[in-house]
């Protein structure tokens, strides 16, 4: 090992020993792990595995780096704490707490009315705060999620509710559409805001209209879009006059439903951004409305909570020792003429890049017929 590579090792490693994978997703796989510390404590982690097609010296990781790092510092009890971000085998890893339940997307409908409030108050409060958080120097940070869905919404088994994916579907945006085999790029669709489909809007509204409809599924036992294609969501996106229709008549389909949660759901899934309630204060207002009934927590103790589903990964069994992230020499700047294909395209304009991801995935839905 020559000396430039000795001072790029850590000093003393950890090491990662991969139990079984929990799923993939469009950013990559998620393995359970014990990380072993320098100093010989064991934590048990979740490791997501990011796709290859991420450099992993390249502007991507920095942005994902950067804003793990901003999320770390938030420290709120909704946002899923991220360790560090590592490199095993070559691939990026991104090391979090592993978080026992399970996923939203599994339990929604299991649940009673004044639980699923709560639950979206908490996702609530958390889009709030990251979207308020500052860096020391006071500048705003701004953070949005743009992949609210129930599969990255995990209940913990003692009431926690964990926003998964955080800072990832900007990061990585550009590298999802080369992977639309993943049914997750479909899945996202479902539960994303009408401006996202052409490239509008970059603001926590978006967020607000994957709650509502979370809010709709659980309050309808269905999807809000149910049975619909890609294509036909994008054409409803498309028209104000359309939308609103299918979102009225999905509205009076609610069978039992108290008027103000209605109103409040109404207002979620509204066309317009500037119509949804501002995310600041919509926590306060779901919480209002879940107070009396069953709270997240009872709830929580009093299920029968199913053990994981353990996926055989390639991983599954091994060993691994953790690299540092490489940093070649020169600044930043310097890194950044370097990257190349993809990871140049994020840079470019993560706007572009999400109309890009739409429009790949879009094709090859048409294409898949
Ligand atoms: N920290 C964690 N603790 C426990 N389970 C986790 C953790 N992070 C992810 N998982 C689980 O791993 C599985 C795969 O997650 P992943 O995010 O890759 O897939 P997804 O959410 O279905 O798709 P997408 O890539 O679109 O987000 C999910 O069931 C998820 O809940
Ligand atoms: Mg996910």
């Amino acid at each position: 090992m020559d000396r430039v590579d000795e001072a790029r090792r850590p000093p003393a490693g950890r090491r990662f020993r991969i139990q079984y994978c929990l799923g993939s997703g469009g950013f990559g796989d998620v393995y359970r792990a014990t990380m072993i510390g320098s100093g010989g404590v064991e934590t048990d982690v979740a490791l997501k595995m990011l796709h290859n097609a991420l450099k992993k010296d390249g502007r991507s990781v920095r942005r994902l780096r950067d804003e793990g790092r901003m999320l770390g510092a938030l420290n709120h009890p909704s946002i899923l704490h991220i360790h560090d971000l590592v490199v095993l085998s070559g691939r990026v890893a991104l090391v979090t707490e592993y978080v026992p339940g399970e996923d939203l997307s599994r339990c929604l409908n299991q649940m009673p009315e004044s639980v699923a409030l709560e639950v979206l108050a908490r996702v609530a409060d958390a889009l709030s705060t990251a979207w308020a958080a500052r860096s020391p120097d006071g500048e705003p940070l701004s953070l949005i999620h743009r992949d609210i869905k129930p599969s990255n919404i995990r209940m913990g088994r003692h009431g926690q509710v964990k926003v998964l994916d955080f800072g990832i579907a900007k990061a990585h945006n550009v590298e999802r559409e080369s992977h639309t085999a993943a049914n997750s790029v479909v899945g996202s669709f479902l539960y994303m805001a009408p401006e996202r489909f052409d490239n509008r809007g970059d603001t926590p509204a978006s967020d607000v209209f994957s709650m509502g409809c979370i809010l709709y599924e659980a309050l309808a036992g269905q999807r809000l879009y149910a049975k619909m294609s890609a294509k036909s969501l994008y054409l409803l996106a498309m028209s104000d006059e359309n939308h609103a229709n299918h979102t009225a008549e999905s509205l009076d389909s609610l069978q039992g439903v108290a008027p103000e949660v209605m109103a409040l759901l109404r207002q979620m899934l509204s066309y317009e951004e500037e119509e949804r309630p501002p995310v600041e204060t919509l926590a306060h207002r779901l919480d209002d409305l879940a107070e009396g009934g069953t709270s997240v927590r009872k709830w929580a103790k009093r299920r029968d909570w199913p053990e994981d589903d353990e996926i055989d990964g390639e991983l599954a069994g091994r060993v691994m020792s953790e690299h540092s992230v490489p940093i070649r020499s020169g600044t930043l700047e310097s890194q950044t003429t370097e990257d190349t294909g993809v990871v140049t395209m994020v840079a470019v304009s993560v706007g572009s890049a999400i109309a890009a991801l739409v429009a790949v995935a879009f094709v090859a839905w048409m294409w898949m017929g």
